[in-house]
């Protein structure tokens, strides 16, 4: 009797399941193309990122460089296909004055790094370094300017410093200092989290300034006038967003920033910790992911108003998952771990700035390696990919590819009072013509079947990579750097154009449809 009640729970669960969440697919109706430069990262000058991380020094003979760049983070940042950098902060950036890092490196001054953790910053990574490095990358540089502690003339140099072809006292400086041609960098940020470390500026105050640096950054790279970036709001404050769009013409802004991270709390050691965590954490934290989506909708909302024609970007240039850092590491240094959580985060949050690729055409993880929700963790000689870099590696068939709508009626994941979506998913069809899906089962203890109706489409087969492991907690470590890895995924079948997807609980997956 008992053993009958039970399979009659497992079939009626199961087909709960199956009918909760039912997905069409609009191929035929695709028309916005969901920008690249959405899958793009950060490079800060904090804790083991920038030293250590990317840069290791020229004279480093132990890790395979160049200019002392390490050669084992290019090739894996290069397979994922990173379309752009933002550098060199952060709260950083209101505090770094570019001229310290140019010229010989024996002569540069030293700094104290205020924000991360009080080191000195010897400024021998600068200007050359990281538009070199972005070269080897295969990556597009978005500089973010120093507004909070710099000058209009100091921002407005270093544009001119970087990208004037012709004869001018800054190109000048840097043929001198070994550059002949100009990088052409197009994307420049002006000032950085305006209402925090970079000024504690009201919304009013930024505006004004804002304007002031945008009016003497006026420069062009090729035809296009270079593509400034005004510092935005933090999550949920619209009020920051609407005067900005208020009070800054739309002709002299390209792109408006939104930082939202997925914390559980601001307050120091009580961010919980990055690997050991229960389910009512995992909930924590992907109830603040998924916020992105709401907090999208209400910045985008207000954007309408003032910019009807979507001529100004809305910019995600900070997002992800900030925890407690490692026991034993310093403070300062934002270094923590990776899992699955992080993976189901990192799909679920791409997913979301696809569905509004509209208007977000620019977004940048915080931060490529060893802070924050790395994709790229190392240590000495060693270096692992974690769960979140392999979420990027596998979505980059999104890139540049048109976005298909969807329709979805997803089935609920409750945890305690908590009530989330099970599933999350996206869908494009890229330029040679191939379909791709991406589903996320946010659902930490059951299992999500998934119809998928293909309109439009008339697809012959299916294939796909899943990442997924047997808890929520897992993660890649220096002594075990492939635990965590995707494989090929057999969960998907296809019959006519109804397409049945089952994914194990806490899972990423990417379809692709022949
Ligand atoms: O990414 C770490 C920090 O978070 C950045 O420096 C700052 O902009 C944000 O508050």
């Amino acid at each position: 009797m008992k053993k009958l009640y039970l399979t009659l729970l497992c079939v009626g669960s199961l087909w709960s399941a199956m009918a909760q969440n039912r997905v069409t697919v609009k191929a035929d109706e695709g028309k916005v193309v969901i920008n690249r430069h959405i899958y793009g990262h950060f490079a800060e000058h904090l804790g083991r990122c920038i030293y250590d991380g990317f840069y290791v020094g020229e004279g480093n003979t132990k890790i395979p460089n160049k200019n002392g760049v390490r050669l084992d983070v290019v090739e894996a940042l290069k397979k994922m296909k990173i379309p752009n950098l933002r550098w060199p902060g952060g709260c950083f950036a209101d505090t770094y004055h570019w001229k310290d890092g140019i010229g010989p490196k024996a002569q540069r001054p030293k700094i104290v790094n205020t924000w991360w953790g009080g080191v000195t910053e010897d400024n021998s990574f600068g200007t050359h370094d990281f538009l070199n490095m972005c070269k080897l990358l295969g990556t597009e540089p978005y500089l973010a300017g120093n507004v909070g502690s710099g000058t209009v003339q100091e921002l407005s140099d270093w544009v001119q410093y970087v990208n004037f072809p012709k004869n001018s006292p800054m190109s000048n400086l840097r043929q001198k200092n070994g550059q002949q041609e100009p990088w052409n960098v197009r994307f420049w940020g002006v000032g950085n989290e305006a209402w925090g470390c970079g000024g504690n500026m009201t919304p009013d105050y930024y505006a004004n300034i804002y304007r002031q640096y945008a009016t003497f950054m006026n420069q062009t790279v090729g035809k296009d006038r270079i593509f400034r970036i005004a510092s935005g709001a933090n999550s949920s404050d619209l009020n920051w967003t609407e005067t900005l769009m208020k009070n800054i013409p739309i002709n002299m802004m390209e792109g408006v920033a939104l930082h939202h991270y997925s914390v559980h709390s601001w307050d120091d050691g009580k961010k919980g910790s990055a690997t050991e965590f229960s389910e009512a954490d995992y909930v924590k934290t992907m109830k603040q992911a998924l916020k992105m989506d709401e907090v999208i909708e209400k910045h985008a909302a207000i954007m309408d108003k003032y910019d009807p024609q979507k001529k100004v970007a809305l910019v995600v240039d900070e997002w992800g998952g900030w925890y407690n850092v490692e026991p034993g590491t310093n403070p300062g240094f934002l270094y923590q771990q990776n899992t699955m959580r992080d993976a189901v985060l990192a799909g679920s949050t791409l997913n979301i700035f696809h569905k509004y690729a509209e208007r977000v055409r620019m977004a940048n993880l915080a931060q490529a390696v060893n802070v924050l929700q790395a994709v790229i963790l190392t240590e000495g000689t060693k270096m692992l990919l974690t769960p979140t870099y392999h979420v990027l590696e596998m979505y980059n068939v999104h890139q540049d590819a048109t976005l298909l709508p969807i329709d979805i009626k997803t089935g609920d994941y409750q945890f305690e009072n908590e009530k989330l979506p099970a599933v999350s998913v996206s869908a494009s069809r890229d330029k040679a013509g191939k379909t791709h899906i991406s589903l996320v089962n946010i659902h930490a203890g059951q299992p999500q079947t998934v119809s998928v109706s293909l309109k439009g489409l008339k697809a012959s087969g299916v294939t796909g990579r899943i990442l997924t492991s047997g808890k929520m907690q897992d993660h890649n470590t220096f002594d075990n750097p492939t635990k965590v890895k995707p494989v090929a995924f057999s969960g998907a079948k296809l019959a006519g154009d109804e397409l049945t997807v089952t994914l194990p609980p806490v899972s990423v997956v990417v379809l692709e449809l022949q």
